[in-house]
C-alpha cells in the first residue's frame, strides 16, 4: 500500500484538516511518480507535469518532442499542457505527433484559450464565437477528439463571466473538454465563476494555473490558496524554475541555446540580477548537501503544498527532464529544518493580507 499526501482527502473529508489517504499503485511506473486529485474533482494528474511553452515548433523538433514525451510517459508523467498560442499552434500539432502511441485514456491532455490567435476582433478573448473556434483548432491539431483539461488563459474584461462560464459547460455536454480552469485569474474572478456556476447548476471550473516559484510567491501562498481550500480548486503551476534560473545554469553568464539567450525571450534576461543569483547560489549548496540539484530543490519545495495539483516542467533535454522528476523523491528530504533553511535563504515569505 502506498500512503502520498493528497490534496483530495479534505474534499472527501471536508472538516478533516488536509492529510493523506492510500491509493494502491497498479504499475512499476505509478509506484515511482504519485498523483493528486485536480482540486476537488475526481481525475488525477502526475504530481510533476510537462509543458510545450517556449520548447515546442522553437527550440525542439518532430524527434526530440517525441523523445522527451515518451520519456516522461515512461516514468508516470500522464498530464502534459499546451495552448492554443504556443508557437502559433505548432506546439500542439507536434504535442499531438509526439502521443501518438500512446493510449490516450492514460493520458490528460490540456490546451488553452485566449491570446490572439485568429484574425479580427474575435480572433482573441474568451468569447463563445472565440472558444468554439479555437477549441476546434486544437483538437485538430492535437487529433483528439476532446480535452480533459481545458484553460481561460486569462480573465477576459471584455466578455461577460455568464458567456465564460455557460460556453465551458455547453463543451462539456457535447464531449469536447472534461474539465475546465483558468490561468492567472483573482482570487475574486475564480469566486465569481464558481459561485455563478453552482447557481445555474453548471459545470464550475475545478482548476487555476498560476506562476509558482521560489521568486514569485505572494499570488499562490496568500492569495490563491485560501481559494483552492475553500472552493476545490486544484493549483497546476507554472514555471517552477523561474525560465531555468532556478537551475544555476546562468550563475556565471548565460549559456548559448538557453532560454535566455534566445532573441524572442531577452526580457528573461533582466531577471538575471545578482541578488538573485547569490540566492541560487545558496540553494545550490543547500541542495549538493542534501545529495539533490538546485532544480530538484527548486522543484521538491513547490510539491510541499497540498494545493498544488501538479507542478508543470520544461525541458528542452532529456537529462533535464530526467533531472526535475527526480524532485518527486526529493520530497521526503525536505524536513521542517530543511523548509527553515530555505525561508531563511530566500527571505521573501509574502505576509499574509
Ligand atoms: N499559463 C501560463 O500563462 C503559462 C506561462 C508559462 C508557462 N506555462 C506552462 O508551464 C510550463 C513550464 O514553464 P517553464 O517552461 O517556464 O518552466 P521552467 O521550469 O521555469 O523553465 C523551463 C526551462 O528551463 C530550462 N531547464 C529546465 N530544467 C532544467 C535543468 N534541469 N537544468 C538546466 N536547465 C533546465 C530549460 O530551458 P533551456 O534549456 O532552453 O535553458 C527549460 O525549457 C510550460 O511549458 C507551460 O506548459 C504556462
Amino acid at each position: 500500500m502506498h500512503t502520498q499526501p493528497l490534496f483530495g482527502a479534505a474534499f472527501l473529508f471536508p472538516l478533516a484538516p488536509l492529510g493523506t489517504i492510500k491509493t494502491t499503485p497498479v504499475t512499476e511506473k505509478e509506484r515511482k511518480m504519485h498523483y493528486r486529485r485536480l482540486g476537488r474533482s475526481g481525475i488525477k494528474v502526475s504530481e510533476l507535469s510537462y509543458g510545450a511553452w517556449v520548447t515546442f515548433g522553437n527550440q525542439l523538433g518532430e524527434k526530440e518532442a517525441r523523445e522527451i514525451i515518451h520519456a516522461a510517459y515512461d516514468r508516470g508523467v500522464n498530464f502534459f499542457d499546451n495552448a492554443d498560442i504556443y508557437a502559433k499552434g505548432q506546439a500542439e500539432i507536434l504535442m499531438g505527433k509526439a502521443i501518438q502511441g500512446l493510449p490516450r485514456p492514460a493520458l490528460v491532455l490540456s490546451s488553452k484559450v485566449f491570446w490572439p490567435t485568429m484574425p479580427g476582433p474575435n480572433g482573441r478573448g474568451l468569447s463563445r464565437k472565440h472558444i468554439m473556434e479555437s477549441i476546434h483548432a486544437s483538437l485538430r491539431r492535437l487529433g483528439t477528439d476532446y480535452l480533459d483539461i481545458y484553460y481561460c488563459h486569462r480573465f477576459d474584461p471584455d466578455t461577460p463571466i455568464e458567456e465564460v462560464v455557460y460556453t465551458m459547460n455547453l463543451l462539456i455536454q457535447q464531449g469536447k473538454i472534461l474539465y475546465w480552469g483558468t490561468s492567472e485569474w483573482t482570487a475574486a474572478q475564480i469566486t465569481q465563476a464558481v459561485h455563478l456556476a453552482r447557481q445555474h447548476h453548471l459545470l464550475p471550473p475545478v482548476v487555476e494555473q498560476p506562476q509558482y516559484n521560489m521568486f514569485h510567491r505572494r499570488r499562490v501562498e496568500v492569495e490563491l490558496a485560501p481559494v483552492a481550500r475553500e472552493l476545490g480548486i486544484g493549483l497546476t503551476t507554472w514555471s517552477p524554475l523561474y525560465s531555468g534560473i532556478l537551475t544555476g545554469k546562468y550563475n556565471e553568464g548565460i549559456p548559448e541555446g538557453s532560454r535566455a539567450s534566445l532573441e524572442s525571450m531577452a526580457w528573461i534576461r533582466d531577471r538575471i540580477t545578482p541578488e538573485r543569483i547569490a540566492v541560487v547560489r545558496q540553494l545550490s549548496a543547500l541542495a549538493a548537501e542534501l545529495g539533490l540539484t538546485t532544480a530538484q530543490l527548486a522543484i521538491a519545495w513547490l510539491l510541499r503544498r497540498k494545493e498544488v495539483s501538479s507542478v508543470i516542467t520544461g525541458a528542452t533535454k532529456l537529462a533535464q527532464l530526467e533531472e526535475n522528476l527526480g524532485a518527486a523523491e526529493a520530497l521526503e528530504k525536505l524536513t521542517d529544518e530543511v523548509l527553515d533553511r530555505i525561508e531563511a535563504i530566500l527571505d521573501n515569505a509574502p505576509e499574509e493580507e
